[in-house]
C-alpha cells in the first residue's frame, strides 16, 4: 500500500515540477552590466520556490551616502557571504559596554547585492525574506525604499516584484543597519546575521507564512489535521483555483490528501481557505519520538499546479494541568529546560545550523528537553532543529515593553511595533510542534505597575488570535507585585523567575494556577577553576569563578535549591536554568551596570557549558538529576601541588544510588545519593542562615596527596560507572579531536576540534594555558577559535589561542569544493599534533 502511495506522491511531485519548470526554467545567461561591481550574480531560476540569497553581498562598516542608489560604486566594499556579524570581528575594547561583550555592536553598516534576472522570469512574483537583521534596518531595491524593521530578532519580508528589472539590467538590493549603543542587556551581534532568501512564485501563490496547521483531534486511530491556507493573488485579474493538501510522512509516503472546491481570489487580494485532512494511525511527535510530517500545499489552476508550499508539522497534544503539570500526548513531562541567548559563542550572532545543532546535542546529553529562547524570537534553525531533535520550546517575544531596561532598547519601538512583531512571531512559528508556550516577555517592569496587566492582556490576546492552541506565559521575577497588580492573571501559565522558595505559597493561594520556574539558578563558574575555601561569594580579582558550583549573585542560588523544591512539588512542571551555554556579554558578577575595573570580563559565567561548548562541572549535576543512564563525575582536578595534606573538598555528581571514593587505591568511604545530605552555603534570599541542606551531591573532605582519585558508582549493589582523575605531569603534547571527521563541502558546515594539553601519559593538564598555533590547509579554513575563558580579549578570529584550564577550541569551516582539511597544531616546547577532516559533497550529519 505504501509503495503505491509513494509512487503516487512521486508522480504528483514530478507532474508539479513538469508544470512549473517550463515557466521558471529560463536559461540564465544574460551578460552582467559592465558598470557594476563584481558582486553581481545571476539568479538561477530553478523551479524551487525558495532559494538562498546569501552569496555575493558587499559590506561596508560606516555611513555611505547614496548607497541605496543602484549606480553607487561599491567595488571597494568587502565581498562576503551572509549570515554575517560584523561585531564579532572585534576588537574587544575596554571603552565599549562589557554587558554587550566589549564588542563594536553599534554604528552604521551597509550591505548591497547586485543580481540579474532572466527575461523569462518576468511574470513571476518575487519576495525577499530576511530571517533577521540587527538592527533598525532599511531596505531598498533599485533605489526604491521597501521598508525596514527596528527589532533585530524579527523575521520580515518584502515583495520585490514591481521594482525588478529583467534581462541585462542589474538589480541592486541595499540594506542599511543602524544598531544603537546601549540597546541590549547582552551581546546582540550586528549585521545581517541570519539567512536571506528569495522566494519565486507564480503571481497566485500561498502567502508567506500562509499555512496554519493544527490537530484538533488526535487518537491512535486518526488525527484530524486542520489547515488554513492563505492564497495570495498578485495578478490583476480575479482567478479561480483549488488548493490540494497532501500529508507526507517521514518516508516520503503520501498518507492523506484533501482538495478544496474551486474558489475565486480577487485581483490583488488574499483569501483564506480551510481544509481538513484525516491522517490514519498517526505517529505522535514527542520528546523521545520527534516524528514529523510534511504538509504539501498545492495551488492549482485548472489541471496546472501553479504553486507548491511545504509546511513541516507534528501531530501531538499538549495540556497544562494544575495537578499533573505539563502533559505531552497525555503524559506528564517535567521540563528540564535551559534559557539560551542567540549567540553561537566564537561565531557571534551569525546563524549557523551546525553550530546550533551542536549546542542542542550537548544540552540534550545532559538531559535537557526544553529551551527558552531568552529573550527574543529565535532563529528559524533553532526551531527546525528542536522539531527534529525532540525539544520543546518556550518562544519569547520581548525583554522589555514601554519601561526601558537600557537607554535605547526595544521600549523606543514598543508602541509602534509590538503588535506587528508579536503577530509575526506567532505566524512564523505556530506550525512548529516543538513550540508549546508563547512568552509575552521577560521580567517586564510593568508587572509592578498598576496598569501593566492591560498590556499583558493585549499581548496575550494577540497570541490567542494568531494561535488559540498554545497558552501564553511571562517570566515574572517580582512575583508578589505581578500577583497584586493582576499582571499574572493575564497570562495563561505563570512563569516565575528565581522563586522556588515561594512556589508552595503561590500554589496554595491560587488553586487554579499552573506554574513553573521560567528562569532558575544563575549559578556562576569558570570551567576547571577551583578556589578554596569553596564557600566564597567574593568576586576574585582573577576574573575567574570557582567551579565548586556554590557561587551565585544575590538574587540567585545553586541548582540544588531548585531541585529540592521541584522534587517536593511535582505539579510545578519544571524549570529553565539560566543558562545552558555561556553567552557573550553580561559578565556578572564582574559587571554591575558601571564600566569599572571588571574588564576584561566580557562574557557570562552563568552557563553550565562554557562559551566554547565544553561542559563545566555543573553540567554533570544536571545530568545526574535529569538522566538515568549511569554516570558519575567528580571534581575538582587533582593537581594541588604545594597543598599536600591540606583538605581538598571532593564532590561527586551521580545518578547512581551510591558512590565510593578512592585515593591511590584506598577507599575514603561510600556515600548514598539522597541519604548523605550536607549543609552548603547559599545566599540569604534562599535561607536566613545562609545554609542549605543538599542531598544532590556527595562530599568528601580529602587530605591532598598526589596520585589517582577514583569514584566508583553503584546501583542495586552493582558497579555501574566510574571516573578517575590523575595528577597530571608537565605539559608534553597537544591532542586534537574533531566532533565530526567528515563534513559537508558547502562553505557552511563546521567541524569542532577540541584541543587538549596533555602530559606524557595522556592526562589533561588542568592548569595549562599554553599558546597553540594552528595551520590549516586544504579544503577548509578557520571559522573561529576559543577556549571558554570569559575574561580574555584574545580575538575569536585568529590562528592561535591560549589553552584555558588545559583546553582550547578550533572551529573549522569547509570550502565548497570537497577535499581534505589538514590541521597542524603547534605550541612551544611540547609535541605538535595533526588532524584531518574530510569534506564531501554529500556528507551525512
Ligand atoms: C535575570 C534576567 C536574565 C539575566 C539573569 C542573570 O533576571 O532575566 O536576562 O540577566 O537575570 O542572572
Amino acid at each position: 500500500m505504501f509503495g503505491r502511495l509513494g509512487r503516487e506522491l512521486r508522480t504528483l511531485i514530478l507532474t508539479a515540477l513538469a508544470l512549473i519548470m517550463p515557466r521558471l526554467a529560463a536559461p540564465v545567461t544574460s551578460p552582467a552590466d559592465a558598470s557594476t561591481s563584481t558582486q553581481l550574480a545571476a539568479v538561477r531560476i530553478s523551479g524551487q520556490r525558495r532559494i538562498s540569497f546569501n552569496a555575493n553581498w558587499r559590506f561596508y562598516k560606516g555611513e555611505a551616502q547614496g548607497a541605496e542608489k543602484p549606480g553607487f560604486n561599491d567595488s571597494q566594499w568587502k565581498l562576503l557571504r551572509l549570515p554575517h556579524d560584523w561585531a564579532i570581528e572585534g576588537p574587544f575594547d575596554e571603552k565599549l559596554n562589557p554587558s554587550t561583550g566589549g564588542l563594536p555592536v553599534s554604528g552604521t553598516g551597509w550591505y548591497r547585492k547586485s543580481f540579474l534576472l532572466p527575461q523569462g522570469a518576468q511574470g513571476h512574483s518575487f519576495t525577499i525574506f530576511f530571517d533577521g537583521a540587527m538592527a533598525n534596518s532599511t531596505v531598498w531595491l533599485n533605489g526604491e525604499e521597501l521598508g525596514g524593521r527596528p527589532y533585530g530578532y524579527s523575521s520580515f519580508f518584502f515583495d520585490l516584484t514591481r521594482h525588478l528589472h529583467f534581462g541585462s539590467q542589474t538589480n541592486v538590493l541595499a540594506v542599511r543597519l543602524e544598531p544603537e549603543p546601549d540597546s541590549s542587556r547582552w551581546y546582540p551581534g550586528a549585521g545581517i546575521y541570519r539567512n536571506v532568501w528569495l522566494d519565486i512564485t507564480a503571481p497566485v501563490h500561498v502567502a508567506e507564512w500562509g499555512t496554519y496547521v493544527t490537530t484538533p483531534q488526535v487518537s491512535d486511530e486518526k488525527a484530524i489535521v486542520a489547515v488554513r491556507t492563505e492564497v495570495r493573488n498578485q495578478s490583476e485579474q480575479e482567478v479561480q483555483v483549488v488548493v490540494r493538501q497532501t500529508v507526507v510522512d517521514q518516508l516520503g509516503r503520501s498518507v492523506a490528501r484533501s482538495t478544496t472546491e474551486k474558489f475565486e481570489v480577487s485581483a490583488d487580494a488574499t483569501r483564506t481557505v480551510p481544509v481538513s485532512v484525516t491522517v490514519p494511525n498517526p505517529q505522535r511527535w514527542d520528546i523521545d519520538h520527534p516524528y514529523l510530517y510534511t504538509l504539501v500545499t498545492e495551488v492549482l489552476r485548472g489541471e496546472q499546479v501553479i504553486d507548491k508550499y511545504s509546511t513541516t508539522f507534528g501531530i501531538r497534544t499538549i495540556a497544562f494541568d494544575r495537578d499533573k503539570g505539563f502533559l505531552l500526548n497525555g503524559k506528564p513531562r517535567k521540563l528540564h529546560g535551559v534559557c539560551l541567548h542567540h549567540d553561537l559563542g566564537a561565531l557571534g550572532a551569525a546563524v549557523n545550523r551546525r553550530a546550533t545543532q551542536r549546542e542542542l546535542q550537548i544540552l540534550q546529553a545532559a538531559g535537557v528537553n526544553a529551551i527558552r529562547t531568552s529573550h527574543n524570537p529565535p532563529s528559524p534553525e533553532l526551531l527546525e532543529l528542536s522539531d527534529r531533535m525532540g525539544l520543546v520550546v518556550m518562544d519569547e517575544a520581548f525583554d522589555m515593553w514601554r519601561i526601558p531596561k537600557v537607554q535605547n532598547g526595544y521600549s523606543k519601538y514598543y508602541d509602534q511595533w509590538s503588535e506587528r512583531d508579536l503577530r509575526d512571531l506567532a505566524r512564523r512559528d505556530r506550525n512548529h510542534p516543538s513550540v508549546i508556550l508563547w512568552s509575552i516577555g521577560n521580567e517586564i517592569p510593568e508587572q509592578s505597575s498598576p496598569n501593566g496587566w492591560k498590556e499583558a492582556k493585549r499581548l496575550t490576546d494577540f497570541f490567542h488570535e494568531e494561535d488559540p492552541t498554545r497558552p501564553t506565559t511571562s517570566a515574572m521575577n517580582e512575583w508578589a507585585d505581578a500577583i497584586r497588580t493582576h499582571f499574572a492573571d493575564n497570562v495563561d501559565i505563570k512563569g516565575f523567575n528565581y522563586q522556588p522558595m515561594h512556589y508552595e505559597q503561590i500554589m496554595h493561594d491560587h488553586p487554579d494556577w499552573v506554574i513553573f520556574g521560567s528562569e532558575t539558578e544563575s549559578c556562576v563558574s569558570s570551567r576547571g577553576v577551583y578556589h578554596l575555601p569553596f564557600e566564597s561569594f567574593e568576586k576574585p580579582p582573577s576574573h575567574q569563578i570557582s567551579s565548586y558550583d556554590v557561587v551565585a549573585p544575590a538574587w540567585a542560588y545553586c541548582p540544588d535549591v531548585e531541585f529540592t523544591y521541584q522534587d517536593k512539588l511535582p505539579n510545578v512542571f519544571g524549570e529553565f536554568v539560566w543558562t545552558g551555554f555561556d553567552y557573550i556579554g553580561e559578565p556578572t558578577p564582574y559587571f554591575d551596570g558601571k564600566q569599572d575595573h571588571d574588564w576584561p570580563a566580557r562574557s557570562s559565567y552563568f552557563g553550565f557549558v562554557d562559551l566554547a561548548g565544553f561542559p563545566k562541572d555543573r553540567y554533570y549535576l544536571y545530568q545526574s538529576q535529569w538522566t538515568t543512564k549511569p554516570m558519575v563525575h567528580i571534581l575538582p582536578h587533582w593537581n594541588w601541588q604545594g597543598h599536600e595534606a591540606q583538605i581538598i573538598p571532593v564532590m561527586a555528581y551521580s545518578n547512581a544510588e551510591e558512590v565510593e571514593l578512592f585515593l591511590n587505591g584506598k577507599s575514603l568511604g561510600r556515600k548514598k545519593r539522597f541519604n548523605d545530605p550536607w549543609e552548603m552555603p547559599v545566599g540569604h534570599n534562599v535561607s536566613e542562615s545562609g545554609k542549605f541542606m543538599t542531598k544532590y551531591r556527595l562530599l568528601w573532605q580529602v587530605p591532598y596527596q598526589s596520585g589517582t582519585l577514583k569514584a566508583v558508582a553503584y546501583s542495586g549493589g552493582r558497579q555501574v560507572g566510574e571516573q578517575e582523575i590523575r595528577t597530571a605531569g608537565a605539559p608534553a603534547k597537544i591532542k586534537l579531536g574533531a566532533d565530526r571527521s567528515v563534513i559537508h563541502a558547502d562553505g557552511v558546515d563546521l567541524s569542532y576540534v577540541t584541543v587538549r594539553i596533555e602530559d606524557k601519559d595522556g592526562n589533561l593538564c588542568p592548569l595549562a594555558d599554553n599558546l597553540v598555533h594552528f595551520k590549516v590547509s586544504g579544503a577548509g579554513e578557520i571559522a573561529a577559535v576559543d577556549n571558554g575563558n570569559a575574561a580574555t580579549t584574545e580575538p575569536f578570529q585568529a590562528d592561535h589561542r591560549h589553552a584555558f584550564s588545559g583546553m582550547a577550541l578550533l572551529i573549522l569551516r569547509s570550502h565548497p569544493e570537497p577535499g581534505n582539511i589538514h590541521v597542524v597544531a603547534t605550541s612551544e616546547g611540547i609535541t605538535q599534533a595533526q588532524l584531518d577532516v574530510r569534506t564531501e559533497s554529500s556528507a551525512k550529519e
